[in-house]
């Protein structure tokens, strides 16, 4: 039976991609957005993915839409916490809405999803969850100490989950991209990212295809034993 996946933040930079891998791979994909109608209505058309219009802060909206995805699509099996955004500053620059902006949409957003999706997979007994956190989530970055609390809390989150959904057939991993090319990483200062490619030894940003592979992988059957891992896809840039 063709499997439902959701993928958040899913119709616009790593999310577009990890939604058109999935579908590829014979996934029926419902991928949530927020901001951008025009990008989503591309992705739907372009990939055949069905989109959803949810604000993931919000807890009630998050519940209401995976039950109306399990109308439309099937029981969810594959749940994927793409969406995210920065708002960086430094500290002592830094308002309490850039925190909360970031903290409510990194990972909140992923309680809320999670919450949404677990108990029913609790009782089919099967799920994968993948959460995409950030090399900044593993080593901290100047003028991101929201996102990287954010970032580093997902991975908390996913370990813990872990430990309370393996005996139900359930995984829950995360995946720390690095720097990659998208419009997050476009709309830094240039010198600021020419400084941060330096630190890559591979020698160049990733692209989002590369983490679409990573999220393929953990979502398929081949990848049943692993469960509260980080995996890393920043091109060496931090090995931990
Ligand atoms: N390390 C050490 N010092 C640094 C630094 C760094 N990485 N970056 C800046 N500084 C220094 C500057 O040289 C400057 O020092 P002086 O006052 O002595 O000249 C001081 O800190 C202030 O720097 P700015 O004038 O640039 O300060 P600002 O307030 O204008 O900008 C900032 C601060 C917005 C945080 C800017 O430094 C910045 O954009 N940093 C990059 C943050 C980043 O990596 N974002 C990643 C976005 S993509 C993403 O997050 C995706 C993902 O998951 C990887």
């Amino acid at each position: 039976m063709t499997k439902v996946a959701v993928v958040t933040g899913g119709t616009r930079g790593i999310g577009a991609d990890i939604t058109a891998a999935l579908v590829k791979d014979g996934y029926k994909v419902a991928a949530f957005y927020f901001g951008n109608e025009e990008a989503a209505q591309a992705c739907a058309k372009a990939t055949g993915a069905s989109i959803y219009k949810v604000d993931v802060t919000r807890y009630q909206d998050c519940m209401d839409a995976c039950v109306q995805v399990e109308k439309d699509l099937g029981s969810i099996a594959v749940l994927v916490n793409n969406a995210g955004k920065t708002n960086d500053g430094m500290m002592h620059k830094m308002g309490a809405e850039a925190w909360d902006d970031v903290i409510s949409t990194n990972l909140t957003s992923c309680f809320n999803m999670c919450r949404s999706v677990i108990n029913g997979m609790r009782e089919r007994g099967y799920g994968r969850i993948i959460n995409i956190s950030s090399v900044n989530g593993q080593k901290g970055q100047f003028g991101q100490t929201n996102y990287s609390a954010a970032k580093a809390g997902m991975l908390g989150l996913t370990k813990a989950l872990a430990m309370e959904s393996a005996a139900k057939g359930i995984t829950v991993n995360a995946i720390c991209p690095g720097y990659i090319r998208t419009e997050m990483t476009g709309k830094m200062k240039p010198e600021i990212l020419e400084a941060i490619v330096k630190q890559i030894p591979v020698g160049r940003l990733g692209t989002p295809e590369e983490v679409a592979a990573a999220v393929v992988f953990l979502a398929s059957d081949k990848a049943s034993f692993i469960t509260g891992s980080t995996l890393s896809a920043n091109g060496g840039q931090y090995m931990s």
